[in-house]
């Protein structure tokens, strides 16, 4: 039962999905600490209700010492004994100290089918491109930004009348279901290119008689 971190920003809601996930009693980890770099985080709420520790470790004291905020991080986690990290609308560059002490050990959702979009503004910038499939990653976490190794992705089809928002819901519902998915299967030690258990949940579009 690995013990795992949840780095949030702000709403949480995969954290929540993965505090859900993680209630199973065969599930292979364990939410055992929440950081969140901002005070105000609302994911801070669900993870107090569900009885997970939880520490606001506030990146503006530290004065743009990127360094020095991460070393306050890292000794959260070892504090906790922690020994996967995954970032959930974690909202700050890494410097190469954090990722390289965790190499291997930390994921990352990103909403869309990287390689293309990394960055912000992924939806809008993939209704502007014309990308008839769009959808979400869950990676390793390496030194360039949104580039690690891919473990699971979902795709959606973009809809004609869509809009960022409409899209973005669309793809966080399947945000929802490959987090869990791909920490279960990192935690199990199976390699990312192991197939599935259950292959529908990683290519979880519709029906061909549902899509437009
Ligand atoms: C999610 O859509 C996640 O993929 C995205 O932020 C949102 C956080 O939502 N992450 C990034 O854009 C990272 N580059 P949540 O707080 O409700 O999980």
């Amino acid at each position: 039962m690995k013990r795992v971190a949840v780095l949030i920003s702000g709403r949480g809601s995969n954290l929540g999905a993965l505090i859900a996930a993680a209630r199973a009693a065969d599930y292979p980890a364990r939410i055992a600490l929440v950081i969140a770099n901002r005070p105000d985080a609302a994911g801070l709420a669900l993870a107090e209700a569900a009885g997970i520790t939880t520490r606001v470790i506030d990146h503006r004291p530290f004065r743009g010492d990127r360094a020095a905020h991460e070393a306050a991080i890292d000794a959260g986690l070892a504090e906790e004994r922690i020994e996967t990290v995954c970032l959930a609308g974690y909202m700050r560059l890494l410097t190469p100290l954090l990722v390289g002490r965790w190499a291997g050990r930390m994921l990352n959702i990103h909403p869309s089918l990287l390689p293309a979009f990394p960055g912000l503004d992924t939806h809008a910038r993939a209704l502007a491109a014309g990308a008839k499939l769009h959808g979400c990653t869950v990676h390793l976490v390496t030194e360039t930004m949104d580039s690690g190794p891919i473990l699971a992705q979902a795709a959606v089809p973009v809809l004609p009348d869509d809009d960022a928002d409409r899209l973005a819901a669309r793809v966080l519902a399947q945000e929802h279901v490959i987090y869990p998915l791909a920490l279960a299967l990192h935690a199990t030690g199976r390699p990312a290119r192991s197939p599935a258990p259950d292959a529908r949940l990683l290519n979880p579009l519709p029906d061909a008689s549902a899509r437009p």
